[in-house]
């Protein structure tokens, strides 16, 4: 049985004070223990003061972005290294709003997965299709073109450092939500595609997490379904108590 996993993502939100003090929060919410791990992905300012009040714990934690090449000339730009440095073990990559606001495409991605690798960052790869994609029937299609674009080629010991997060456009922020029977059955397609890509053994331990608007109010439904293995969370994730809930129903 796969571990779950849920993870905070804070967006451009929650300076050091503020983030110190969540961080603590969560700390203390899980000090009892929960067979879930936890991960979270403050902006680039606070990690140091997450990492410094999550010392000693089980949560880690991971930067938002990265850049695509190891060092040099790129203003405003944060490198692998530098992250790695500061004690972050994980990294996004592909998030939607990197994708849409930023322009990032499988290029670029797979320069930014594999430079987060090479630095020893395990990467959660974001996948997901807009609301017009699913609409006309080609979500699938999509998030198989999104993962062989970027994650073919990487070898054994790579991508089992890698998670997935699959997470509809459509439904990042907005309130709505995947059925869990819809998200169960992309959730599945992604198990299929890694095994395709890989191997049996490789999709099997592979963790797939769904994002898109999870809530304590939808968590348990979700991480029911067998390919679910936890949870990419945004606005539910600025809150200590709501955070807290989704880990507790994500434990299996
Ligand atoms: P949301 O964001 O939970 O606010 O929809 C999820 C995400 O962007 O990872």
């Amino acid at each position: 049985m796969r571990k779950s996993v849920v993870a905070g993502n804070w967006k451009m939100n929650m300076n050091n004070k503020e983030g110190a003090r969540l961080a603590g929060e969560i700390v203390n919410g899980l000090k009892d223990g929960f067979d879930c791990e936890v991960v979270l992905f403050p902006s680039f300012t606070t990690i140091p003061s997450v990492l410094e009040v999550v010392r000693g714990s089980s949560v880690s934690v991971g930067g938002q972005n990265l850049y695509s090449e190891s060092s040099g000339a790129f203003t405003g730009e944060i490198s692998a290294d530098m992250l790695k440095e500061l004690g972050c073990e994980y990294v996004l990559v592909g998030h939607s709003e990197r994708r849409h606001i930023f322009g990032e495409d499988s290029v670029i991605l797979s320069k930014k997965l594999r430079i987060a690798l090479k630095y020893g960052l395990s990467p959660f790869f974001c996948v997901g299709e807009l609301l017009e994609q699913r609409e006309s029937g080609i979500a699938g299609d999509v998030v198989e073109r999104q993962l062989r674009e970027v994650l073919e080629g990487l070898d054994e010991s790579e991508i089992s450092r890698v998670k997935i997060a699959y997470e509809p456009v459509w439904a990042i922020g907005t309130g709505k939500t995947a059925t869990a029977s819809d998200a169960a059955d992309m959730h599945s397609l992604i198990r299929e595609v890694i095994e395709n890509i890989f191997s049996r053994t490789i999709s099997q331990r592979m963790i797939i997490m769904y994002g898109g608007s999870v809530k304590p109010a939808n968590a348990a439904e979700l991480i029911k379904e067998k390919d679910i293995d936890g949870a990419l969370v945004g606005g539910a994730a600025l809150r200590a108590d709501s955070f807290l809930e989704i880990i507790r129903q994500s434990v299996r």
